[in-house]
């Protein structure tokens, strides 16, 4: 008999941190990962199993299915914005073909198993696109469906994704004769920065925010890419992490979309520089914009309207600036670095 499991891509980065611990305490299903990088200990000693490989070798997925039967999928390898950049062919292998690979790997299943196979992705601001920042500043908070032009790797291989998923779910193979139900149940999240206060991002473009907060807990100097203005949603970690375990748990009948926003709070660079200064006094924080970083960023909107996740299942983040800042990045990062991690 194969296990039932819920599987992880990309366990080791920043989201898989806190997903996994979540995810390994439940009783029903068993936790495996897959993920390029040889698993952190922390995380290792958590899953059934962890594979290290590539999710865009085939061999490896059907070495998977050979053991594990897959009733949960939480997609989270990417190369996320600015390193997608440096190899555009290489993001949209991993982005795109990597998650078709998975979205076939998630209906093979569940006609295997004959249940829905849950299949959660994060998908990200960098969906939209806004021509220049006057038209960002005068569009303010956006719904799913506006400004669906990204003019990154990463935000089109994050919106074709999402596509992707919608087909995988109502429309897979719409003209065989013997179709029937795919049974994926297909999710995205659009999550505005996230900020964690135990793991740097690698390769972001809202990277400004979370580098600023470390390099001043670290006691080390920071020239922010970005202006004083510059604005974008942020989120703490710990909110992105509940944000898909309610979404994953939440009752499909309930839900009107298959991608939706959630936010917590929009700040300009120079804001977040005056919160860090409060708790780390001597950070020396500077402004030397990177201007086609910095473009990125203003294509990216200020603000995103979350109502239909909050009227759909119940979306409401626990940590709005204030909460964030004094309940959990602040107190975790100096945990942190005195822990010396
Ligand atoms: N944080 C991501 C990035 O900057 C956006 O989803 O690429």
């Amino acid at each position: 008999m194969r296990k039932p499991v819920a599987l992880i891509t990309g366990a080791n980065g920043e989201i898989g941190h806190g997903l996994v611990d979540h995810l390994c305490g439940r009783d029903d299903l068993d936790l495996i990962a897959i993920d390029l990088n040889p698993f952190a200990p922390e995380i290792e000693h958590r899953l059934t199993a962890g594979l290290v490989g590539d999710i865009v070798d085939v061999s490896l997925l059907e070495r998977l299915v050979s053991e594990y039967e897959i009733h949960e999928i939480y997609h989270l390898a990417a190369l996320l914005s600015t390193r997608a950049e440096y190899t555009p062919a290489r993001a949209h292998q991993v982005n795109v073909e990597g998650t078709l690979n998975l979205l076939q790997l998630a209906h093979d299943q569940a006609q295997w198993h004959g249940n829905p196979v849950k299949f959660l992705f994060p998908s990200s601001i960098a969906a939209y696109g806004f021509p220049d920042r006057a038209t960002k500043a005068k569009h303010g908070r956006v719904s799913e469906i506006e400004y669906n032009f990204p003019t990154t790797m990463y935000g089109c291989n994050k919106l074709y994704c999402e596509h992707l998923g919608r087909y995988f779910t109502s429309h897979y193979r719409q003209l065989a004769a013997d179709r029937t139900s795919t049974g994926v149940d297909f999710r995205a999240l659009r999550f505005p920065g996230l900020i964690s206060a135990i793991s740097m991002p690698s390769g972001g473009t809202s990277d400004y925010a979370p580098e600023m907060i470390h390099a001043a807990a670290r006691g080390e100097p920071y020239a922010c890419f970005v202006d004083h203005e510059a604005t974008l949603p942020f989120m703490a970690m710990p909110d992105g992490v509940k944000a898909l375990i309610d979404f994953a748990a939440a009752d499909a009948s309930r839900l009107a979309q298959r991608v939706y926003n959630v936010t917590s709070f929009s700040r300009t660079a120079g804001e977040i520089r005056d919160r860090v200064l409060e708790d780390f006094p001597n950070a020396d924080i500077t402004f030397s914009p990177d201007p086609p970083r910095a473009a990125i960023v203003d294509s990216w909107p200020a603000d995103v309207d979350d109502t239909p996740a909050r009227n759909d299942w119940g979306w409401s983040p626990d940590y709005d600036a204030a909460r964030a800042f004094d309940e959990y990045l602040v107190p975790k990062i100096r945990e942190f670095y005195e822990r010396g991690d």
